[in-house]
This record gives C-alpha cells, sequence and structure tokens, in this order.
C-alpha cells in the first residue's frame, strides 16, 4: 500500500521562483505512505510550499525540510514512521555539525492520532501537523524554522480545501496525465477495527463547484484521466442549483468536460453503493469499469462485529447488480483476516465470496489492533500464527483469480493511453481501462496520445499489447 510521491520539475520551479526575486531557495523532501488521499495531501503541501519559496528534492540528504506524511491504518504502518525518523535525525545532526539546519515534520493519521507521543518519543522532530490543518502548513513550517516545537492536530475540514492553493499550471503538467482529485474525506462508519474516523475527522463532502473548478483546471493542464478521491468516495453528496446530487450525478457532470477521457472513483462503502452510481456505469463510456468495493470479510457474524453494515448476500447482490450495468467491470476489494473471534467456518465464508465474485486485484491484510478502536477490547483475539497461515490460503486465491482475469484480458482490443516511456527503448507503458500496466512499442512522442491495441501476452505483473 505503500506509496511514494512523484517527483516535480524542481529546476523549472526553481527558475521561476528566481525570476520572482526570492533569496536562496531551500529544499523541501516528502515522503508519503498510505493511501491515496496522502498522495493528494502531499502534492497540495508541496503546491503551497513551493508557491512560497521552497523547491522540491527528491534526495532526503539534500534538504532543509523533511516531510514525513504517515499512515496509522495498522501497527506496521506507524512503526515505520519511527525508524524513518531515527535515520533522518542522523542527517539532521550531521548537517547540524555544518551549521545547516533540517526540520523534520511529520504529517497524516500518525501525526493526528499521536501527536504528542511523536514529540515525546522523537526529540527531533520540529512539526506535527494533523490531515486537516495542511493549509497552514508554510506558516507552521515558519515558526519550526525559528526553533519553536509546532503541534497542529484540530479539525478545519473546510479550511483546508478553502484555502489550500491550486497547483500552478507547470505544477500539475509535471505530474503526468493522470491526477487525484479528493472530494470527500474523513468517516462516519466506525468500522470496529478501523482507526479512520479518529485521524480524519467526521465526513465532509467538498462542493460541486469546488470540484468542477478544480477538474477543469485539470482538463486545462492537459490531465486526461482523474480519480476522485475519497474514504468513503460514493458517500459524498452536494448540491447544485436547488438539486441533491450524489457520486453518480457528479461523474455524469464530470463526464462532460472536454479533455478528461477517463473517470475512476476509490474507495467505495458497499451501503453507499447508489442507483445513479451503478447506472451511471452503464452509460458513461468515460467511467472506467474498475470498482474497488471492500467486503473485509465473508461471515455475516464477522460483519456485524465488525460495524459493516451489510451481510455477504447483500455484498454478492451489490457486485451482480454492477455487472448488470456494464458486464466487462474488474471488481477489486479489500479482506481482514483474524478479525476478533474469527473461527475457521467464518474464513471459509471469505473465501466463498472470492470464489463467487472473482476479483481482478485486491488487497488482504492481517487484522491489526489498533488502540482507542472498539476491536481492541474485543476477547477472542486470533493468534498471530492461524492469521497468518488464513492470510496465506486467502491470498493463493486471489493470486489465482488474478493471473485469470489478466489471462482473460489476452486477445481484447482496449484504448489505451500512453503515459510513459518502458524500461527497454522502443517501449511505451499505459493503463488498461482495468488499471493493469500495457506495455507497447512505440515512442516518447506518443506519450498522451489513445493507442487503439490488443492485449497479446499477460504476465505476472503487466500486459504487452500490440498496435492494431
Ligand atoms: N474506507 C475504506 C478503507 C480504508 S482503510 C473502506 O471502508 O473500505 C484500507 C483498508 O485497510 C481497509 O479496507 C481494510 O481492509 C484495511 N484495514 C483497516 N484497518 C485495519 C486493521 N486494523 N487491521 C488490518 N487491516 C485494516
Ligand atoms: Fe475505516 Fe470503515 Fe470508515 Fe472504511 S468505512 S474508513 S474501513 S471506518
Ligand atoms: Fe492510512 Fe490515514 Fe489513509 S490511516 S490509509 S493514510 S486515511
Amino acid at each position: 500500500m505503500e506509496q511514494v510521491s512523484s517527483p516535480v520539475d524542481a529546476v523549472a520551479d526553481n527558475q521561476e521562483h528566481d525570476a520572482a526575486g526570492s533569496t536562496a531557495l531551500k529544499k523541501v523532501f516528502v515522503k508519503t505512505y498510505g493511501c491515496q488521499m496522502n498522495v493528494y495531501d502531499s502534492e497540495r503541501m508541496e503546491d503551497a510550499l513551493t508557491q512560497d519559496g521552497y523547491v522540491k528534492t527528491d534526495d532526503i540528504n539534500d534538504a532543509d525540510l523533511v516531510l514525513l506524511n504517515t499512515c496509522h491504518i495498522r501497527e506496521k504502518a506507524a512503526e515505520k514512521v519511527y525508524s524513518a525518523v531515527g535515520r533522518i535525525r542522523k542527517i539532521k545532526e550531521k548537517h547540524a555539525k555544518q551549521g545547516r539546519q533540517v526540520t523534520i515534520g511529520i504529517t497524516g493519521c500518525v501525526a493526528q492520532a499521536e501527536g504528542k507521543e511523536i514529540m515525546r518519543r522523537a526529540p527531533a522532530v520540529d512539526l506535527v501537523a494533523g490531515p486537516q490543518t495542511y493549509h497552514d502548513i508554510s506558516k507552521m513550517v515558519a515558526r519550526a524554522e525559528k526553533g519553536e516545537r509546532v503541534i497542529s492536530t484540530e479539525f478545519e475540514i473546510e479550511e483546508k480545501f478553502a484555502k489550500l492553493p491550486a497547483p500552478t499550471k507547470k505544477q500539475t503538467i509535471a505530474r503526468g496525465l493522470a491526477a487525484f482529485l479528493t472530494v470527500q474525506e474523513g468517516c462516519d462508519k466506525f468500522c470496529t477495527f478501523c482507526v479512520v474516523p479518529y485521524t480524519r475527522g467526521a465526513e465532509v463532502s467538498r462542493s460541486v463547484n469546488q470540484i468542477l473548478d478544480e477538474a477543469n483546471r485539470l482538463a486545462d493542464a492537459g490531465v486526461k484521466e482523474v480519480t476522485l478521491l475519497g474514504q468513503n468516495v460514493n458517500a459524498w453528496h452536494g448540491s447544485l442549483d436547488g438539486q441533491k446530487w450524489n457520486l453518480g450525478e457528479l461523474l455524469y457532470r464530470l463526464s462532460d468536460i472536454d479533455g478528461i477521457e477517463r473517470l475512476r472513483y476509490t474507495t467505495s462503502h458497499p451501503i453507499d453503493m447508489e442507483q445513479s452510481l451503478i447506472d451511471a456505469h452503464r452509460d458513461l463510456p468515460k467511467l472506467m469499469p474498475y470498482l474497488h468495493l471492500p467486503v473485509q470479510a465473508g461471515s455475516d457474524r464477522i460483519l456485524k462485529a465488525m460495524n459493516r453494515h451489510h451481510t455477504k448476500d447483500q455484498y454478492l447482490q451489490i457486485i451482480e447488480r454492477v455487472r448488470q450495468a456494464r458486464d466487462d467491470m474488474a471488481i477489486s476489494g479489500d479482506f481482514i483476516v483474524g478479525f476478533p473471534g474469527e473461527t475457521e467456518e467464518d474464513f471459509e465464508e471469505t473465501l466463498d465470496v472470492i470464489r463467487q465474485v472473482k476479483y481482478a486485484s485486491a488487497f488482504s491484510f492481517k487484522y491489526s489492533p489498533r488502540p482507542g478502536t472498539p476491536g481492541a477490547d474485543l476477547d477472542h483475539q486470533v493468534s498471530d500464527e492461524v492469521a497468518s497461515e488464513r492470510l496465506t490460503r486467502l491470498q493463493a486465491l486471489l493470486r489465482e483469480q488474478m493471473t485469470e482475469f489478466n489471462q482473460s484480458c489476452v486477445g481484447k482490443e482496449i484504448d489505451l493511453l500512453i503515459e510513459k516511456r518502458g524500461k527497454r527503448e522502443g517501449q511505451v507503458l499505459g493503463r488498461s481501462p482495468w488499471l493493469q500496466t500495457v506495455v507497447v512499442s512505440g515512442d516518447a512522442s506518443e506519450i498522451s496520445k489513445t493507442l487503439r491495441v490488443k492485449v497479446s501476452e499477460a504476465g505476472p505483473a503487466s500486459l504487452n499489447a500490440v498496435r492494431i
């Protein structure tokens, strides 16, 4: 799940700022952990900092400011932060001996959940900022640089989106043809295993106008594929001209924007799978035939204990309806094994869901008890040994299905949006409608074009295709 933020054209931005007459530019290095919402937030923070005189660097050893945008979802994710801080502290000490100041900031969900503890455990950290405070990132950094230890974990989500600066056209272009657009943040579902409602706060939807403005700006900068983001993206709701909209209506409207060729959205919750969203899959060619719909578990007893608000059959019926709307839908999911009280029979129900749905892709995890969530206090925690054994079986089944899905694509003709050069000379890459990487012969001049290709071969990590 870990993702690293993409490099930005630091040299070009540097010149832009020099021309504006600012003095020596400081360098910021941002490392992003966790979900795509963090990737989006990291980009917005980079936009704010570069507009306030920083340039981006991809070399941590050369940075004046290091931001770790963190994830708290599982124990391992949170522990990574402390080991990363240990490594950066050494860089900070080395630079200090040469009279160069390095400021360390922790942002994201670990900052929100454990801000005070970070400050106590890691004296090298200068700044702790939760996900709803990023509109103030430049000011907070400036205070930290003056020697103050800054901690900010308030919830002011409307402020965040209203005040974060938009990227310049140049910044957007440098990030490539596919962009994320956060439309909804936070969660009111309170699944008993999950920290997100505590780290991201209550569900908040951005306004239709804010979203359309941002989408038009992306299209204007040449972005061709937009992925709408939210912890519960399909819980997004808004209104325009007195009419209530949900995600389906929003997608119809976004589909009218010239230049945007592909739309995606993630992550959805089964109970918010409204009919208009399913209809959008039937009606909108730009909406890619891919649905990430986590189920977590297959047993009704465990689903209830997880507070998921639906049964196994209801989930299967939703998948059925989605496939009726568009028969080439690829389904992906998230699974947790070893939730407290999970028996072998319960686990078999999860395998049964997988067998019935036939997933194209999936993320699967051992249950990790998170401090402060109801799940952590439940009796009958499953032993690590049993959970590991179940995870191995579940992943073997999912791997089989993924291979089968990739094989089933061989012979299909698809539109391929060429996004970048391939690893080998004379190859370019794009993604299929079902999110697989597709390799085809071609050269860099074809980047941003959409080619009609036929899938010729399925490898373990990508598809090969030939032009038609
Ligand atoms: N909002 C999304 C998921 C957010 S977290 C949803 O409702 O589906 C991403 C995934 O991490 C979850 O789908 C779940 O599979 C996993 N996850 C969350 N908390 C976890 C925990 N305590 N232990 C193990 N996996 C967890
Ligand atoms: Fe977490 Fe559940 Fe909310 Fe998803 S819906 S973010 S799993 S509490
Ligand atoms: Fe992790 Fe926070 Fe996303 S806990 S998964 S970074 S919402």
